[in-house]
């Protein structure tokens, strides 16, 4: 079947007479189609090869860092260099038609779903999973996710698409960000600059961080930790833009994937230029064909991670990826370890084995002396050195929890003993996120409406991870990230030999776990100190608008900026909508926007910024509302992060309390298990509070690790006669 514009467009513009028959048409759409695809191809390949000419100078600035750290894994590079030349062909084809016709045309205008198809396979798109693929029985959940759901196998896979809770909007309803076109307006106002919202608006020079006064560094660390085992949105492989070549680096004008943050010359992260580089993130593949060609069509971003929350960040989320993390020699069932550098014995994840990696070293070292990335479940470990410090803990907790399982079960197979701990360690990512710390973030009250008690696994959920909760809600914890990392001794103070860090010393330097001490400073680090606090009602009067945490590091990113580009990218809607999304009110005045942000400056001052409140970015809106009582954020963040948690508990036919996951003895023995346990077992911390996310003062809030329960593994003791393995 062919579509009636396309030819209207392409063959009686292209001059074909006026004697064409169907077949002669289809023939011309495919040779259009055929030569477009081309087109792009020549153009992607071209980006890639120069991208990869200009990276073998290897990057050196920890902005440069963060961008490649997150874009996709080499196995998954086929898929992300499809769904670009799909997208570029389908804007190929419409400038075309757009040039011939000297009109706007969308996509949807121009051609038929089965066109669209082509184009996808063309380009070397999967065709989507179909449900007889899950056949059988599965014991334990897939590395990628799939078949998770039986009946949708993709859903909440590994590089399937963010789903939209709301549909995106786009500055041309397909593809280009919000804010592309400069003079653009939204009810009567342009978009502010994103570096002006985040200047002006979030922007804290000399406030003093304020201390939370009931929980600990380690609440933040967790949410950076288990975000990482439920998305990872990749950005585009290619630094540069597919039509004229620009160096996404370099240029200030926009063009695909370019989409730089325009600054002003005085700025002081500008370095003269006038603008920050800015990657877009990596366009979907056609996702599941939907009658309405315009919503098919639209881009979409991908999560390139399992969302399910399932320690991903141990054991990552491909068959590949696995065989690089599990140690396949050993009759345990263990994962690799570190062969040359040891924590006082204790084990460190293993090195990146491809040349020296990208991470910093310690200065005045020789070659010899180096500490190349960590390699582990998820590509950003090396981001921080607290998250480094938690990935490995979690190495050390498998390879613990394998080797007593062994000794109980001698007759198990590695593969099962393998199995069986990271079912076990998946068990305890779930238990630890949605028992101690997300009722802490979005308060009891908001735990108990959006989720309350498990009732069971219900099919018809489908537990991806929504585009709005990883662009926008769940970045709320970037408002709490404090501006240094504490370094503790065993009687947690100051250590003497290991001072604390500014955050951006921490960045990508694992050599400051090897060399300097271990995991043991940080971790009581994490234990011991408060999380920042993001909190308007400490704060002298005329520091209100300058109440936020640190968000910009020095010199090296400007993470408000990166978040609000990032929404924008994605199209997200604004504040507005997703209030009516959550069942509250629109923001209409400024009173109402001082109703629920409690502040009146600071809701005047956004006002001035944005112009209109339709208008307000969701991460900014949802960040500024007052917290709820109890609650680490606002009720928007709280709606939306809930209702992502129940998607990925009732979604998840393998969470932990599905019966027939564990036994019941099983589910009670893990349930004894906690953060603090992990700690005491993997590490030289001797003393810990009970409940890892709440501050305490030592010693009088700190137990001996010998009173901390601890999961029995007899529960999983089997005999050999009646196993079924
Ligand atoms: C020192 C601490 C942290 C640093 C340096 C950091 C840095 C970053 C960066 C550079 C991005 C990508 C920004 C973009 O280009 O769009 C990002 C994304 C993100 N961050 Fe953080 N972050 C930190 C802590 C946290 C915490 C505490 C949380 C949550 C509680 C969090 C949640 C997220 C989420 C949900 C994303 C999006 C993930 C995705 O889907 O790709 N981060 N972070
Ligand atoms: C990419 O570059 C290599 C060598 O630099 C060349 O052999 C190859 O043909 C190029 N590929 C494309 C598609 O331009
Ligand atoms: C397509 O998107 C529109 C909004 O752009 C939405 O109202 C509609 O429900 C969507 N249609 C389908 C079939 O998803
Ligand atoms: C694999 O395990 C064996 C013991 O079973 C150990 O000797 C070896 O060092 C381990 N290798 C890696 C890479 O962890
Ligand atoms: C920890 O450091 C403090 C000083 O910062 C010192 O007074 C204390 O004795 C040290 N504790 C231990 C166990 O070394």
């Amino acid at each position: 079947m062919m579509h009636l514009t396309f030819v209207l467009m392409f063959g009686s513009l292209l001059c074909l007479g006026t004697k064409s028959s169907n077949s002669f048409e289809w023939k011309q759409i495919m040779s259009e189609i055929r030569s477009s695809f081309q087109e792009s191809l020549n153009m992607i390949n071209n980006a890639l090869n120069q991208t990869a000419r200009s990276r073998s100078r290897s990057p050196s600035s920890p902005e440069q860092m963060f961008m490649i750290s997150r874009q996709a894994a080499s196995e998954s590079q086929d898929l992300f260099k499809a769904a670009e030349i799909f997208q570029t062909t389908l804007q190929v084809l419409k400038d075309k038609a757009n040039r011939r016709q000297k009109r706007s045309l969308h996509v949807s205008d121009l051609l038929s779903v089965e066109e669209v198809e082509r184009i996808a396979d063309l380009s070397g798109c999967p065709r989507s999973v179909h449900p007889s693929t899950c056949i059988g029985e599965d014991k334990y959940r897939s590395l990628s996710g799939v078949c998770n759901n039986r009946q949708n196998p993709l859903w909440g896979s590994a590089n399937s698409g963010l789903l939209r809770w709301l549909p995106a909007e786009y500055e041309d309803n397909e593809i280009q960000p919000k804010g592309w076109n400069i003079d653009r307006q939204y009810n009567g106002f342009k978009l502010p600059l994103v570096r002006d919202v985040s200047e002006k608006l979030m922007h804290s020079s000399n406030v003093p961080v304020l201390e939370d006064n009931l929980y600990s560094q380690m609440l933040v660390d967790w949410g950076q930790y288990i975000d990482h085992d439920i998305s990872f949105t990749p950005q585009s492989s290619s630094q540069m833009a597919f039509t004229d070549g620009l160096n996404c680096l370099h240029t200030c004008r926009n063009a695909n994937p370019c989409f730089p943050i325009q600054i002003s010359r005085t700025d002081k992260l500008s370095g003269s230029k006038g603008c920050l580089p800015f990657f877009r993130s990596s366009p979907a593949c056609l996702a599941d064909l939907q009658p309405n060609l315009q919503n098919t069509t639209q881009r979409q971003q991908i999560n390139s991670i399992t969302s399910f929350i399932d320690a991903s960040t141990v054991y990552g989320h491909s068959e590949q990826l696995e065989k690089t993390l599990r140690n396949l020699s050993s009759p345990e069932g263990l994962l690799a370890v570190n062969r040359e550098h040891t924590d006082n014995g204790r084990l460190y994840l293993p090195s990146v084995t491809s040349g020296p990696s990208a991470c910093f070293q310690k200065p005045g070292s020789a070659a010899n002396e180096r500490v190349d990335c960590f390699v582990a479940g998820d590509s950003r470990v090396n981001e921080i050195l607290s998250l480094s410090a938690l990935h490995t803990l979690w190495m050390r907790e498998h390879n613990r929890v394998a080797k007593h399982l062994r000794r109980l079960n001698p007759h198990w197979r590695s593969e099962v003993i393998y199995q069986e701990t990271r079912k076990i360690v998946g068990a305890l990512h779930q238990i630890i996120t949605m028992r101690d710390y997300i009722p802490k973030i979005i308060g009891q009250e908001s735990f108990d409406n959006h989720l309350g008690p498990y009732k069971g696994y219900d099919v018809v959920l489908n537990p991806s991870v929504s585009n709005v909760f990883a662009t926008a809600a769940f970045r709320f914890g970037h408002a709490t990230i404090s501006p240094v990392l504490r370094r503790l001794n065993e009687s947690f103070q100051e250590h003497e030999r290991f001072s604390s860090l500014n955050l951006h010393q921490t960045f990508f330097s694992p050599w400051r776990l090897v060399k300097e001490g271990g995991l043991d400073p940080v971790l009581r680090g994490l234990l011991g100190r408060p999380a920042a606090l993001q909190n308007q009602d400490h704060l002298m009067t005329e520091e209100l608008t300058e109440r936020l945490v640190v968000l910009n590091i020095p010199e090296s990113l400007d993470l408000a900026s990166l978040n609000l580009q990032r929404g924008r990218d994605h199209g997200l809607p604004g504040y507005n909508d997703w209030r009516i999304f959550c069942r509250y009110t629109r923001v209409e005045t400024t009173s109402d926007l001082t109703e629920a942000i409690g502040n009146a400056v600071l809701a005047e001052k956004i006002m001035e910024v944005y112009g209109h409140p339709n208008n307000i970015d969701v991460w900014l809106g949802g960040l500024m509302e007052r917290p709820l009582p109890g609650a680490r954020t606002g009720p928007l963040f709280a709606c939306l992060i809930g209702k992502q948690m129940k998607m990925l508990r009732e979604g998840d036919r393998f969470w932990w309390e599905n019966p027939g996951i564990f036994t019941q003895q099983q589910r009670h023995e893990l349930e004894t298990h906690s953060l603090s346990r992990v700690i005491c077992d993997n590490s030289g911390v001797m003393e810990v509070p009970l409940d890892s996310f709440r501050v305490g003062t030592y010693p009088e809030d700190f137990h001996f690790c010998t009173d901390i329960p601890s999961l029995n593994l007899e529960a999983w003791r089997e005999k050999p006669d009646n196993c079924t393995v």
